[in-house]
């Protein structure tokens, strides 16, 4: 948003209905299963449905009703359960947690008093409130775990509970398999978009060397070669830690995979079906994807990379939001907001396309990068250091452009994610690189 005639009133509505979104898919995930299937845990790396559902609530309730408004807490005594740091996963199964109809009336009563707060906020004067940051940021962050729930859903057994259009079909996408991408300085990161979070912050120049980089992300055909090839039994394309890992956990496929004599299934929200080949490759972790892009003879992009590859503009020497310039995501530009319950096959969304020609940076898979999760320089935590500055470190490894299962209110050129390099169950991908010679 950097349009200056975008004022206060046309962030109000845009904050409502950030808001509204978020409700609507929140309240979709978490009717179409039953209270016992919303009160279990279908993965210990996930919470039950419905400690999600009062969790972002209880975190609306902190920021908009008590820091922005100033309110009392509603019920002090449950802020400990939904307190991410104070459980972990894997144990907020035993905690006394709100039944689903109570979760239900919480969540929709702070959502009332929220948007009594919204209508006479003034949206100057704090940094928290300034164009509606605190607004944009609960509305991502109920985004944010509505992806999570999503994850959660396609963890759980059982029949489908969960349907949705599959993408339109294009044709076997025949353009250039890679991009170049001229080396010398970029802006990374913004300083002036309302609602980015304090990681994407503040803007700064990179230098960047030449690179190539895939037009698209890597597809299923792609990952089978390599499966085909003993990729998984050969130590040379995995770092130690990977190999250590595959060997470990006997890892053979990315998850949700299965083989079927000469073929490969996979599970997707409770259906089995063929692998299809010409989609981009999801549920891969970091070890996969850096093994896979050694086989290849290439190598992972830098988060810097994939962001110049993603928001520079060589006619205008700058740094867009999106590939495709400043517009909003619109549903031509990139496959977002769990319209589709799977990627759009690889080539998808010409209109969507950057001004070098890199395709769906956007949307699809997350795509992890070689980079680790570091502050940029003049990060400043805002407005709690647990969002991001608790995980900065070598530990989590960058993911970059969001998948079909985010938002575009929590999706942009500038957005950041992070996850362990062991994880998958998130909807991840990547595509590949190489150094270009000079
Ligand atoms: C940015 C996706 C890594 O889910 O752990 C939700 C987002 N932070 N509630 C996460 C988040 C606090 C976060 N990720
Ligand atoms: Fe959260």
């Amino acid at each position: 948003m950097t349009d200056p005639a975008l004022d206060a009133e046309a962030l109000r509505e845009r904050a409502v209905a950030s808001l509204v979104t978020a409700r609507d898919r929140t309240t979709l995930l978490t009717s179409c299963v039953d209270g016992p299937d919303l009160t279990a845990q279908h993965s210990p790396l996930m919470s039950p449905l419905v400690w999600d559902l009062a969790h972002i609530g209880n975190q609306e309730e902190q920021w908009l009703l008590r820091a922005v408004a100033g309110h009392e807490a509603i019920r002090p005594e449950i802020d400990t359960l939904y307190d991410a740091f104070e459980h972990p996963r894997s144990e907020r199964p035993k905690l006394p947690l709100l039944p689903p109809e109570e979760a239900r009336r919480y969540a929709a009563d702070v959502r009332g008093r929220a948007l009594d707060v919204l209508e006479r906020a003034a949206f100057h004067g704090t940094r928290l409130t300034e164009a509606g940051f605190a607004f944009g940021m609960i509305a991502q962050h109920e985004q944010q775990h509505d992806e999570t729930m999503l994850i959660t859903h396609q963890l759980r057994r059982g029949p489908q509970a969960l349907t949705a259009p599959d993408p339109e079909p294009v044709p076997l996408f025949t353009g250039p398999a890679e991009v170049l991408v001229p080396g010398g300085p970029f802006t990374m990161g913004t300083s002036d978009e309302p609602w980015a979070l304090d990681n994407e912050r503040p803007a700064h120049r990179r230098e960047v060397a030449p690179f190539r980089i895939d037009t698209t992300p890597v597809t299923n055909a792609a990952y089978q070669a390599f499966i085909e090839d003993g990729g998984y039994d050969e130590p040379r394309w995995w770092t130690a830690e990977g190999w250590a890992h595959v060997r470990r956990n006997s890892l053979t496929a990315p998850l949700f995979w299965r083989r079927d004599g000469r073929q490969w299934l996979r599970r997707r929200f409770g259906v089995t079906e063929v692998v299809p080949p010409d989609e981009p490759v999801v549920h891969v972790c970091w070890y996969e994807a850096d093994a896979y892009a050694r086989w290849a003879g290439r190598r992972l992009p830098t988060e810097a990379e994939w962001e110049k590859a993603a928001r520079y503009d060589p006619a205008g020497d700058r740094s867009t939001r999106y590939p495709w310039g400043d517009a909003d995501p619109g549903p031509e530009h990139a496959n977002l907001g769990q319209r589709h319950l799977r990627p759009a096959p690889a080539g998808s969304y010409p209109a969507g396309e950057s001004p070098l020609g890199v395709r769906q940076l956007i949307g699809d898979v997350w795509e992890w990068t070689a980079s680790d999760f570091l502050p940029y320089p003049g990060f400043r935590a805002f407005p709690y250091k647990e969002y991001s500055e608790v995980f900065f470190g070598p530990e989590y490894k960058v993911l970059r452009g969001g998948s079909f299962a985010v938002d575009p209110v929590a999706c942009r050129g500038t957005f950041r994610n992070w996850d362990l390099p062991i994880r998958r169950q998130i909807f991840s991908g990547f595509r590949t690189a190489r150094s270009e010679d000079v």
